[in-house]
């Protein structure tokens, strides 16, 4: 009988558990897959391999043989002749000799990635004409013969990152017409054979990132008519050429990321008219020239930060109607003049934060039809022009923050009736000019933490009415009049920790019907009010100086039946770096007065106390 029906009845009567070993993520999914369900059978008679685990697909009946970080330091002998898939990885191979797989020419997929392989025999792939996915990546491989993928003419997907190149044979893939994807990237590689990719007319996908490449020669892409996406991030480059990318169509993906690039040829992306995605962040340009994105018709994203432009020129990015994110943070701009977004009628995220901006004027965001979010984090503008973002019809997010705006003028956020988001914190704000918010009835957060605000007024926020979240901790306020809060009326979340607040008015808190978060935390209040209202469910008061007599009453009263809505403590993960650490915040209501009960939390005062009230 057929080897392949006996395995497949024998298989149906057993059913071991699969070896955890076998790793997800060493199978990308156009690879096989593990059928629905699997029938393993680690075979005590012949049929798979000794220590490993064989398994016939449901659908294709195919079979895959799993040898995964099993400390083999050899091919084993006796893998089933029929074998589709093979798994070889994690264990202690070193090298393996000529022709170690020869008869296994139903082989498609083979997988020998972190096996600790240092070199590998000219022949060691002979007879795998089948086999189009193999997998080399993370062993300590030094050099590849040239011949070694002159047996395996139908590869399509090739791994060999992570691994110790430091040269690639010029006819290393030669033939290798099916290739869609070729991975190289981190590697020694300081120079490419010229005409090595020649070959590779099917290749969609090169990645060649972490290696140490200086310069790419003008041949080197070319006849990649059908490559997408060309990773060459962290490499050496100083100066891209405008020769190197001219034959690349369809190219989508282009990135440079992390390289050293000084220059960027005039002219150096022209023809490539399917270009969506251009990464340039972390490199060394200080000059854009005029032409240097002509011809990208296509490009949705273009990504400058951490360069060290100082200036734009009007019409650097005028062929880019189709760019929807342009990032240029962590730049030395200084000032933005007139029309340097020009063209630019699709975009809608502008990065600039980081920059050195000092400077824009009425007329730079002009055009920017469809611009949703501005980051300009990190300016310094000490005041902002008028009308700067008038046309923005489009705009939900402002970032202004730290930016040193020493105050906000009447027209500085005219016609941005679509504004939701607007961030003010961090700067040295002492003034805000009456109605300075009237148009932004979108609004739905106000961030206006850590400035130098002493009073509010009844003209503040007018028009703020659909204000959800309001910020105004770590200023200098000292008494919040009711009606300026009248405005308010949607407004569930107001913080005004860190202030200097002496009283606060009934009438303030009632004023606002949806509002579910208060903070009062760290100001000088001394009287704590007789009543909250009920949608209330936070409330934060530590850090005054609560009078605890019979005034206090009324709310002792209440917060020992609705202890949830002032709690004694709560936990919150950090904010910022990982690990998060779990940070305890208090809530303690610490009577300042009077004297007999000064430092006790009101929670803890006896009903004895208040006998007499
Ligand atoms: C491989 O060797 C290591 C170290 O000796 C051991 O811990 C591990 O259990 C071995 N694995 C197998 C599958 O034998
Ligand atoms: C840019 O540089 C800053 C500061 O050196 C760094 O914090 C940031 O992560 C970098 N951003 C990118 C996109 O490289
Ligand atoms: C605010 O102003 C003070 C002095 O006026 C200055 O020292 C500080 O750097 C300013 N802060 C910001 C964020 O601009
Ligand atoms: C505070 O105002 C509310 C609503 O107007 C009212 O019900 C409550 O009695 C007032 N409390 C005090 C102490 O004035
Ligand atoms: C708040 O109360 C906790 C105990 O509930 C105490 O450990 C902490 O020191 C108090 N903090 C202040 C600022 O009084």
């Amino acid at each position: 009988m057929n080897p392949f029906v006996l395995l497949l009845l024998y298989t149906l009567g057993t059913s071991v558990v699969l070896a955890a070993s076998i790793k997800e993520e060493s199978r990308p999914s156009e690879e096989p897959r593990l059928s629905v369900d699997p029938k393993p059978s680690e075979e005590p008679n012949g049929q798979c391999s000794k220590g490993c685990t064989c398994m016939q697909d449901d659908y294709s009946f195919e079979l895959n043989v799993y040898c995964s970080t099993r400390n083999f330091t050899q091919v084993p002998s006796d893998i089933p002749l029929s074998t589709r898939s093979l798994w070889l990885d994690g264990n202690l191979f070193t090298t393996l000799p000529a022709a170690a797989f020869e008869k296994l020419s139903n082989l498609e997929f083979l997988n020998l990635q972190s096996s600790l392989l240092v070199s590998l025999d000219g022949h060691i792939f002979r007879g795998l004409n089948s086999l189009a996915h193999l997998h080399l990546e993370r062993n300590n491989i030094r050099s590849l013969p040239g011949i070694v993928f002159q047996g395996t003419p139908n590869l399509a997907s090739l791994s060999l990152n992570n691994n110790q190149l430091s040269r690639i044979d010029d006819k290393l893939f030669a033939g290798l017409s099916h290739m869609w994807l070729l991975n190289l990237g981190w590697n020694s590689l300081s120079v490419l054979p010229e005409t090595g990719f020649q070959d590779l007319q099917g290749l969609r996908e090169l990645v060649l990132a972490g290696n140490r490449l200086v310069y790419l020669q003008p041949q080197l892409f070319q006849g990649l008519t059908e490559l997408k996406e060309l990773d060459l991030t962290g490499n050496y480059l100083k100066v891209i050429k405008a020769n190197v990318f001219l034959k690349l169509p369809k190219l989508q993906k282009l990135y440079l990321a992390q390289n050293q690039i000084v220059t960027v040829a005039p002219r150096a992306f022209v023809g490539m008219k399917s270009l969506r995605w251009l990464d340039l962040s972390r490199n060394r340009l200080s000059v854009l020239h005029d032409e240097t994105f002509l011809g990208l018709h296509s490009l949705h994203v273009l990504r400058l930060s951490n360069n060290s432009i100082g200036s734009l020129r009007s019409g650097t990015f005028r062929d880019l109607q189709y760019l929807e994110e342009l990032c240029l943070c962590h730049n030395q701009i200084r000032a933005l003049g007139v029309k340097v977004f020009e063209g630019l009628g699709h975009l809608e995220v502008l990065i600039l934060e980081n920059n050195r901006l000092q400077e824009a004027r009425m007329g730079t965001f002009m055009g920017l039809n469809h611009l949703a979010v501005i980051k300009l984090t990190g300016s310094c503008f000490h005041s902002l022009p008028d009308q700067v973002f008038k046309g923005l019809s489009k705009l939900h997010s402002i970032h202004l923050d730290k930016s040193c705006l020493t105050k906000i003028s009447a027209q500085s956020f005219t016609g941005l009736t679509g504004l939701r988001r607007l961030f003010l914190q961090h700067n040295n704000i002492s003034m805000i000019e009456r109605q300075s918010f009237v148009e932004l009835q979108g609004l739905q957060q106000l961030d206006l933490r850590f400035n130098q605000l002493t009073s509010i007024t009844s003209h503040t926020f007018y028009g703020l009415k659909n204000l959800d979240y309001l910020l105004m901790s770590g200023n200098v306020l000292r008494s919040l009049p009711a009606e300026a809060l009248l405005p308010l009326q949607h407004l569930s979340w107001l913080d005004l920790s860190g202030n200097r607040l002496e009283f606060i008015l009934n009438a303030t808190i009632y004023m606002l019907p949806r509002l579910r978060y208060l903070n009062l935390k760290d100001n000088v209040l001394v009287n704590l009010p007789a009543s909250i209202p009920d949608g209330l469910d936070q409330l934060w008061l530590s850090g005054n100086n609560w009078k605890c007599d019979c005034s206090a009453k009324p709310f002792r009263d209440f917060i020992l039946q609705k202890p949830q809505v002032v709690p004694l403590q709560v936990e919150m993960l950090g904010e910022g770096e990982e690990p998060h650490t779990l940070l305890t915040i208090y809530n303690n209501i610490t009577c300042a007065s009077p004297p007999s009960i000064t430092g006790l939390d009101l929670r803890n005062i006896g009903s004895e106390h208040f006998r007499d009230c």
